[in-house]
């Protein structure tokens, strides 16, 4: 009864302790907040490699996408959150109140041994800062505290014939204090700093030590053992007997790397299991707590996944890192078979008599067999954070140990600044560790029950001294008082505990409807992208048509990728009917194309009309609205006529009335078909002068626009604007007026919107008369969006987050929620304009995969925006633009980057086009005009397409942790033709 009633209402309990902070009811406490403690089963001998290399050949066909894709949910109510330190590391007092010297007091005080000559002496100076501690691990909200005791603050001598009662006294408060606050203590007894008495007479040479740690253990378990639930023996022992013993690193700094390491971890292993039985067989039964070791722990992949010799060897990695400990532990008593082999063969090899690994006697086996009641590890990032190496790592505990209860006691980065308080990387880190960690809790069911971060505070870092900082909090050292100051990665932190997790943000929640009757839904490209055909740069040979400046820039040498060109492109030249069969597929009521300016004026000017050029974009028109398909037409899509460049391009004035007469041209000809006019796309990416020429661009438009507005819109009633190119921007800090002041600029000037002035912003470089001119000249707001960035500090560069999932292209992250912001801003800010999104899409790169899950997720997610921001924002967004139709000439990176629904192969003559899944979702979209509840069924567009909306459980899905599934349905439906 109680034990329910307190699960259900742990804020009672806080107040419980808020009332009695001294003595608390450690019953009530305990039924509250322990893992139970459960005998883990003995396991047998690892094969080799072990089966576990199934981690291996799980995730290693795993596409980017379905590695990388952020995954919401959260964590059972029991889980427990901490933060954690080290004695040596915070607490200072090195010799206060009788505590005996350690063998890092004495290490560090050797001049040389430590970076910036720093030591431990006073660290965050913890040993008086209780209260402060406390303090900040309340305001964290933490639910565990990971610390370990100082052996000789205890024991000044190492033995229990000295016992420090300060230091005693210390701890009891630290733990009485953590209690009063409803905070587990989760103890480490060795964290390193052995008492130097004790390493006068061998340290961990000495099986002596195995006695002298347990007497050590069994004082602690019987005087903090009331309040302390949690212990672990050793602190990563790896690296005390490698860095220790072998390597000679750190102190003892004993360098005998062929044999001294395998010596020490026999008698700590020892050590270990003797403290456990001691506890089990004194203390378990009343004080009920649980003990284990932790090691830590490095993921390592195979070189090539494919080869069972690259498993074997990361197999065999993860065997001598961790199964050295944990092996004998968790398994049989005994070391990895591999170990015992490799060891074993090179010490024959060596003529040794025996094995340089010791041998455990069959007593001893059973002795050291399961003595750990859950799976501890640490794990640090040294070089680069990876972090979906954690979910494999997890994995491969799961099934190596039987999934054991696993607590991550350590994870946590170090950063090279000495006092940043704004630590994003810090925050970036944490953002994808921990969503790793719940995938592997939530979709791989790994029996995770504890995340703690590392570190509590800024603090001694051993050799490195106190550069890097792994803190949460910065502690300032230059300062007698070592003030500590959360820093944002605290902030961040708290909000993941508070939330128990990562779950779904409200406004990220998917919404089921339509939109309006009447929305456009097109499909756009471009001109030089996909339609050319030339022989050579010196003659006008493709039926007349001129050459552009993208035809001289794609032939200079080393302008694009791989040295692509758009010569031929997709050869929609040549290729109408096979265009418009796959917009037909597509369903798109709208086409977007632009016209080619030197395809129908060769030198730019209407001296000349290329008949032949005009009649191809004729035929075009015509099969499209044969087909009931409605041309959008972009006037300029960058491919200005080389002979206009010639004298000066868009930086000399006579171009606003060469391309006036161009416009006239099409409206006159064509204009009776086309109801849709975009004078220009991204004016901003052609800028690459941006005053003059923007200015030039804008009286252009606003001339084409004044032309048609008076003599064609009467008779013709079509719409003519610009569309413009912008991302959403996000502050790095949204508590940082920098910042955010950061984002507003990026979005209104960087990316052109102000400069725009058609959309009344200020004027600046325009006289009186031409802002009269230009004010007004737009019928609709153009969008091409596809990114978010976050900025900080005005004109700095912008940055992004790490947990965006890529795409093909370095600019493009799929960031969703940043296309609903930017229509809402655009609502806002130019008074409700009608809108047209004209282009948003993404690219990959690399092998050919049809099954472009990934694709099908950004229209899905992107789309899903735009249908709040029209439903729930009341946007006034008219259509939508999918860019684009087919994989086609990238600009400067040719053919790497494909964004088509349909992929050509460009090796092949006929330029042969091929739906990818991506097509049919969208088609799929499109005939449902949006998202139709399922719930709310039968939809016919679904059931149409039913195995697309199969695709998706996959996501929906996966917030339930049955992806899985729903990804092999999709993969068996792609194959039916
Ligand atoms: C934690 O809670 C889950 C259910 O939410 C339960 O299955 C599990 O046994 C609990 N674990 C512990 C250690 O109490
Ligand atoms: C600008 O273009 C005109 C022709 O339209 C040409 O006569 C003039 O030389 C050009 N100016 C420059 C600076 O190239
Ligand atoms: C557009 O043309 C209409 C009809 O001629 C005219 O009334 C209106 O003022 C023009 N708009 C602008 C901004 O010039």
């Amino acid at each position: 009864m109680l034990t329910a009633f307190l699960d259900g209402y742990s804020c009672f309990v806080v107040l419980w302790g808020f009332f009695f902070p001294k003595r608390p009811f450690i019953d009530v406490w305990l039924v509250f907040d322990l893992p139970v403690p459960s005998k883990l089963p003995n396991l047998p001998a690892s094969e080799v490699p072990s089966k576990s290399k199934v981690v291996w050949e799980k995730f290693s066909s795993q596409t980017n996408f379905e590695r990388d894709m952020y995954f919401y949910g959260t964590f059972p109510e029991n889980f427990t959150w901490g933060v954690s330190s080290s004695a040596y590391q915070i607490e200072g007092g090195w010799d206060a109140d009788g505590k005996g010297p350690s063998i890092w007091d004495n290490f560090s005080h050797v001049p040389g041994n430590i970076k910036n000559g720093d030591t431990g002496d006073i660290a965050c100076d913890s040993y008086n800062k209780v209260e402060e501690d406390i303090y900040l691990l309340r305001a964290l909200g933490v639910k565990n505290y990971r610390f370990s005791l100082s052996w000789s603050r205890i024991f000044p001598s190492g033995r229990n014939n000295s016992i420090n009662s300060h230091g005693v006294d210390y701890y009891n408060r630290l733990i009485n204090g953590l209690v009063a606050n409803n905070i587990t203590p989760i103890v480490t007894l060795y964290h390193w700093d052995l008492p130097q008495a004790l390493q006068d007479i061998g340290g961990w040479e000495s099986s002596t030590l195995i006695d002298l740690f347990n007497s050590f253990a069994d004082f602690c378990f019987q005087t903090f053992g009331d309040r302390v639930k949690f212990w672990i023996t050793f602190n990563e022992p790896q690296v005390i007997a490698w860095a220790g013993y072998g390597a000679g690193t750190l102190p003892p700094n004993v360098n005998d790397p062929g044999s001294a390491p395998y010596r020490v971890a026999h008698i700590l292993l020892k050590a270990h299991a003797r403290v456990y039985h001691t506890y089990d067989d004194k203390y378990r039964a009343s004080q009920g707590g649980v003990i284990a070791l932790c090691p830590n722990i490095d993921w390592v992949e195979p070189k090539t996944p494919s080869d069972p010799r690259d498993i074997e060897a990361a197999d065999r990695y993860l065997q001598f890192l961790v199964g050295w400990f944990t092996h004998p532990i968790f398994k049989n008593g005994d070391y990895p078979e591999v170990m015992k082999w490799k060891v074993g063969n090179r010490s024959e090899l060596q003529n040794l008599p025996s094995s340089r690994l010791p041998v455990f006697t069959a007593e001893e086996r059973d002795y050291i067999r399961g003595t750990a009641d859950v799976f501890c590890f640490n794990t640090i990032t040294g070089h680069r954070a990876v972090a979906w190496g954690l979910r494999r790592l997890l994995n491969w505990i799961k099934e190596e140990y039987g999934n054991p209860p696993i607590y991550i006691i350590e994870n946590g980065v170090g950063i090279k600044t000495k006092s940043d308080v704004d630590d994003n990387t810090r925050i970036f880190y944490y953002k994808t560790y921990i969503d790793e960690a719940l995938k592997a809790y939530k979709l791989d069911g790994v029996n995770l029950r504890g995340y703690n971060a590392w570190s509590f505070m800024d603090s001694f870092e051993w050799l490195n001294g106190y550069d890097p900082r792994f803190g949460l909090h910065q502690v300032d050292f230059d300062n007698p008082n070592r003030p500590r100051t959360p820093k944002r990665s605290a902030v961040y932190y708290a909000e993941i505990i508070r939330n128990n997790g990562i779950p779904l943000p409200k406004e990220d929640e998917f919404l089921y409807g339509e939109f309006p009757k009447n929305f456009w839904w097109s499909v756009a490209t471009a001109a030089y992208q996909v339609r050319k055909l030339r022989q050579t740069l010196k003659v006008y040979v493709d039926n007349g048509k001129g050459l552009s400046i993208w035809d001289q820039f794609s032939h200079t040498p080393l302008k694009i990728s791989n040295d692509d060109t758009g010569d031929v492109a997709c050869d929609s030249y040549h290729k109408i009917e096979a265009d418009v069969e796959m917009l037909k597929s597509l369903k798109v009521s709208h086409y977007r194309f632009s016209i080619s300016w030197s395809r129908i004026l060769p030198d730019g000017t209407t001296k000349y009309i290329n008949e032949m050029g005009l009649n191809y974009y004729e035929r075009l028109i015509d099969a499209l609205l044969a087909a009931n398909i409605m041309p959008q037409v972009t006037l300029y899509h960058w491919d200005l006529p080389l002979a206009l460049q010639n004298i000066g391009g868009w930086e000399n004035d006579t171009i606003v009335q060469r391309f006036k007469e161009y416009a006239e041209l099409l409206f006159q000809r064509l204009g009776d078909k086309v109801k849709f006019w975009i004078t220009f796309n991204e004016p901003y990416n052609t800028a690459y002068s941006p005053y003059v020429v923007g200015h030039n661009i804008i009286k252009a438009h606003a001339e084409a626009w004044h032309l048609y507005n008076e003599t064609y819109r009467a008779k013709q009633g079509g719409l003519i604007s610009i569309t413009i190119n912008s991302d959403w921007a996000e502050p790095r800090n949204p508590y940082n007026q920098e910042d955010i002041d950061a984002a507003r600029q990026y979005v209104q000037i960087l990316r052109g919107l102000c400069f725009l002035s058609v959309f009344y912003c200020r004027l600046p470089e325009f006289t009186e008369s031409e802002k009269q001119r230009i004010k007004g000249t737009y019928d609709y707001f153009g969008l091409n969006h596809y990114t978010t960035v976050l900025t900080y500090k005005i004109n700095y560069p912008a940055v992004t987050d790490r947990s965006w999932l890529n795409s093909g292209s370095v600019w493009l992250k799929v960031t969703p929620f940043g296309f609903r912001k930017l229509l809402r801003w655009i609502k806002e800010e130019y008074n409700n304009p009608p809108i047209y999104v004209t282009e948003n899409g993404v690219s990959e790169r690399g092998d050919l995969d049809f099954d472009d899950t990934w694709r099908m997720h950004y229209y899905r997610s992107y789309i899903n925006e735009a249908l709040k921001a029209v439903v729930l924002d009341g946007v006034d967004l008219r259509g939508y633009t999918a860019w684009t139709l087919m994989d086609n000439f990238e600009w400067a990176v040719g053919f790497d980057e494909k964004f088509g629904f349909y992929h050509v192969n460009f090796t092949d003559p006929e330029l042969q086009r091929h739906p990818k899944a991506s097509a049919r979702y969208y088609a799929q979209i499109i005939n449902c005009n949006g998202f139709p509840d399922p719930a709310t069924g039968p939809h016919p567009c679904l059931e149409l397409e039913n195995s697309i909306v199969c695709a998706f459980c996959s996501f929906c899905s996966w917030r339930t942790g049955l992806g899985s599934f729903c990804f092999s349905v999709w993969k068996i439906i792609q194959k039916i033709p």
